[in-house]
């Protein structure tokens, strides 16, 4: 059968690999400590579980696109309580079905591809799905260094006024995945403010703003204008409800508008039990305190002997990853650790930049960390 060339030509998904080499090292019987996928093996609080139970109805249906309008009033009332902003549940938010779905899809909604304004830009490194969605809706991509010089941030001033006329969306993604950094509002009110010049649309995705050590992150809705901003937040990580698949978009009302014309066409609604679980969940902060304290106990348990060792932790301020410096090639490091049973992602998983960087996420149990900074001890 004949295939996309668009998916024939693109590369194993760079977890998929590493989840094929954890398999092999499982069926030899190594004892694995998995740091690899950021997928967060905590409890789902039980509050959450049981809504979920509660919600279950004799009958099912075909959950509409636009969300129940509870959920979208749960998610404005948390926006407002963490942020301080104001979002008009019926006309500036959506329901998604997890993040990463409608991550993929922007480019379908927003991008024309026959036009000179068909750039997405994306950060390198990053989570892969601003590009593969970009490839797929046939946009031309971009890629920005994310480089600890600046503090992980794209140098805007390196960005040339070509570009800016043909972009179309520029992708953020603060607290970072794969660095842990994150954005002051200032470089947001910037970005924001050249998305209203040239008319692209700043796509921030914040699915770690939950998380985080010290200081809580600040969102792009924070800016003074955002017409042209469009925030994608999570429940994934925040609640650690990655299978429930639970997460929603932000925007002005055109451009939700534009999704809930979209949507139906995709299916990907969150079915009503996990939109009603969803509800209990951004109405409670216990459960997050509770998470983010388990986060800094973890990132505790691995972050003096990293450093005893010489490495140095770069950016790491909030998300559930550790960015750690290291003078070796990346690939020669994860390799090297993955024979003593410890599964870490190379930086280059990530992009060119992320050379000189592994990344541990912290998603294994706090007793698995205090054995990994063990094994640690003795392999680096
Ligand atoms: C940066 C980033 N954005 C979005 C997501 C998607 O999360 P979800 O689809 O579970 O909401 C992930 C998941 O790992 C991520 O790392």
């Amino acid at each position: 059968m004949r295939i996309s060339p668009t998916l024939a030509a693109m590369s194993t998904y760079p977890f998929v690999r590493l989840d094929e080499r954890r398999r092999r090292l499982v069926a030899e019987g190594v004892d694995v400590i998995d740091f690899g996928r950021g997928d967060p093996r905590e409890p789902t609080d039980p509050l959450i579980r049981q809504a979920l139970v509660d919600s279950l109805t004799p009958e099912s249906s075909y959950p509409a696109a636009a969300g129940l309008p509870e959920l979208r009033e749960a998610i404005a009332g948390w926006a407002a309580r963490r942020f301080g902003v104001e979002l008009d549940p019926a006309r500036e938010i959506v329901p998604t079905y997890g993040s990463k779905e409608a991550i993929f899809l922007l480019a379908q909604v927003l991008v024309d591809p026959g036009s000179e304004t068909r750039l997405v830009v994306v950060p390198e490194p990053a989570y892969p799905v601003y590009e593969r969605g970009a490839v797929f809706a046939g946009a031309e991509v971009q890629y920005v260094p994310l480089l600890d010089e600046n503090a992980f941030l794209p140098d805007l001033d390196a960005v040339d006024e070509e570009t800016w006329r043909r972009t179309a969306i520029f992708w953020v993604n603060y607290p970072n995945n794969p660095t842990g950094a994150t954005a002051p509002l200032a470089f947001y009110e910037r970005l924001a403010a050249l998305a209203s010049e040239y008319d692209f649309a700043l796509a921030s995705d914040e699915a770690y703003s939950e998380l985080w050590f010290d200081q809580p992150p600040v969102s792009a809705l924070q800016v003074a204008a955002r017409d042209n901003v469009i925030v994608f937040n999570t429940l994934s990580k925040r609640s650690s409800m990655t299978g429930y698949r639970s997460g929603f978009v932000a925007a002005a009302p055109d451009a939700i508008a534009a999704l809930k014309a979209y949507r139906p066409s995709v299916g990907t609604a969150p079915q009503e039990f996990v939109q009603r679980a969803s509800v209990a969940a951004w109405g409670d902060e216990a459960h997050v305190e509770r998470t983010r304290a388990v986060y800094r106990r973890k990132r505790d348990l691995l972050v003096p002997v990293l450093e005893r060792k010489g490495y140095r932790i770069a950016a790491s301020e909030a998300g559930m990853y550790l960015w750690v410096k290291v003078d070796e090639p990346a690939e020669d490091v994860a390799s090297r650790l993955l024979e003593h049973g410890l599964v870490i992602s190379p930086g280059t998983f990530f992009g060119p930049s992320g050379e000189g960087y592994v990344r541990f996420a912290l998603v294994p149990t706090e007793d698995e960390c205090r054995r990994a900074a063990a094994i640690l001890e003795e392999a680096l």
